[in-house]
């Protein structure tokens, strides 16, 4: 059976010819007029941060050519479950192509052999105080956990240049198993006392169950089931806000590590994976404010008085898309498939029971009170908070998993710009006098 690493090794003379022939032979072919609106509006439209793992456009991001549809049909599950298994998706984004049974196995059989977290790192993450957000205390966990960065060690010791992304890509492997365990720590200091922080491991398990055990849900296969699932779905959308931080880091050679912490860092934004939280909010407030089993109309009313106020609606809507997101499809089936059964009268079983249906209301209302809105449709935030809520986690904890997540998946690229010898990435600057200044 291949590892990942005999994997990569083969796609690479291939990716490095297309890589050299684009940089020698096509260099000064346009690709894009770069408008001064591209330049006024954060960069939007424009085609130019080179990605090996995926490609976007207004109609959606594919990884290595094939849709997050065509990939939940064809990567293969973890033994006894329904979701997409997280190990064969971070396979493919790395190595472009579908794990077969016996490659799945050991891939995980692999990262469960590292499933190992510094003594170091566990000791500051236990001193932290639990007053500090779950997501700093990973950001300040991965700094320390930097000083066991196998990529550092292989640079300071002269490592040959071509040779990088086999470091890069054992601290990445590592990072895969450590990051869920070291943030299923701080959920055990921070919410349950420290219980089940050293649980053992199911060393035959994937990571999304040995996650589930050091957070004390050992055996609740519904939040297994959901974490495989929201973790196949959040590893990789483009160059978005975080996976754009973390390109840029790498593009300087910063660790792993620190790479991972400064795409946490942008990713609490509310323009960005914030959102998620801000939209969890909002829905709190909408069932204090008009109830659980409101009335259309009662929404519209309470949507308006938003809008009103000048705030958005928090879910609806995308910097690129302009269709529904088809992150959606998977969480709606799993809300349906896995209904909250022991909570089903709880509070959070009947907010996500109204807010699935209101991803099917709002984008009208929205339609018709806000005309210049690009797309109304839902986007993944609008039920990816109320959905983890309602299986238990903590408000302050969910955008941790999106993290984790979105690490895995950044650390593909990673990989590939130290394995391509991506250059250091430095735009230039522009004021508006100077744009002014050459119309
Ligand atoms: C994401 O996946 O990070 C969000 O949808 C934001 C984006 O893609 O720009």
């Amino acid at each position: 059976v291949q590892t990942l690493f005999d994997v990569i090794e083969a796609r690479l003379p291939s990716r490095l010819e297309l890589f050299s022939k684009l940089t020698k032979e096509f260099s000064d072919v346009t690709l894009h007029n770069m408008t001064v609106g591209n330049v006024m509006g954060g960069m939007r439209g424009l085609p130019c941060i080179l990605w090996e793992v995926s490609g976007t456009d207004k109609a959606g991001i594919t990884y290595h050519g094939k849709s997050l549809r065509e990939l939940q049909e064809v990567l293969p599950k973890w033994r006894g479950s329904d979701q997409t298994s997280p190990e064969a998706m971070i396979w493919y984004l790395y190595s472009g192509s579908i794990p077969n049974r016996a490659e799945l196995e050991q891939f995980a059989a692999d990262l469960a052999a590292r499933a190992e977290v510094p003594a170091e790192v566990e000791e500051f993450c236990d001193s932290l105080s639990p007053d500090i957000s779950s997501t700093a205390q990973l950001i300040m966990c991965l700094t320390v956990w930097a000083n066991h960065s196998k990529f550092s060690d292989a640079l300071m010791s002269g490592a040959p240049r071509n040779k990088l992304w086999r470091y890069a890509l054992e601290d990445a492997l590592d990072s895969h198993v450590g990051t869920p365990l070291i943030s299923a720590r701080i959920y055990a200091n921070k919410y349950r006392d420290g219980r089940d922080r050293t649980a053992p491991l199911n060393p035959l398990g994937d990571i999304a169950e040995n996650f589930a055990i050091r957070m004390g849900r050992k055996g609740d296969t519904d939040f297994t089931e959901l974490i495989r699932m929201y973790w196949s779905l959040h590893m990789d959308h483009g160059a978005n806000v975080s996976a754009h931080t973390m390109r840029l880091s790498s593009s300087a050679w910063t660790d792993p590590y620190l790479t991972l912490a400064s795409g946490l860092i942008s990713g609490t934004g509310v323009l960005h994976a914030g959102a998620i939280m801000q939209a969890l909010r909002y829905n709190q407030a909408m069932v204090a404010a008009i109830g659980p089993e409101p009335s259309p109309e009662a929404v519209e009313t309470y949507i308006c008085r938003t809008l009103e106020k000048g705030h958005v609606v928090p879910g609806y809507g995308h910097a690129l898309l302009r269709s529904a997101d088809p992150r959606l499809e998977p969480i709606t089936r799993f809300i349906n498939t896995r209904p909250i059964t022991d909570s089903g009268s709880s509070e959070q079983g009947k907010m996500l029971r109204l807010i699935a249906h209101n991803s099917t209301i709002v984008p009208d209302i929205l339609r018709r009170h806000v005309p210049r809105m690009k797309s109304t449709a839902p986007n993944v935030d609008s039920l990816s908070g109320c959905l983890m809520y309602a299986h238990g986690l903590d408000i302050d904890f969910i955008l941790l998993v999106m993290g984790c997540s979105r690490g895995m998946g950044f650390m593909a690229q990673y990989v590939w710009d130290r394995a391509l010898g991506l250059p250091i990435e430095r735009p230039l600057s522009v004021t508006m006098d100077q744009i002014m200044a050459k119309l």
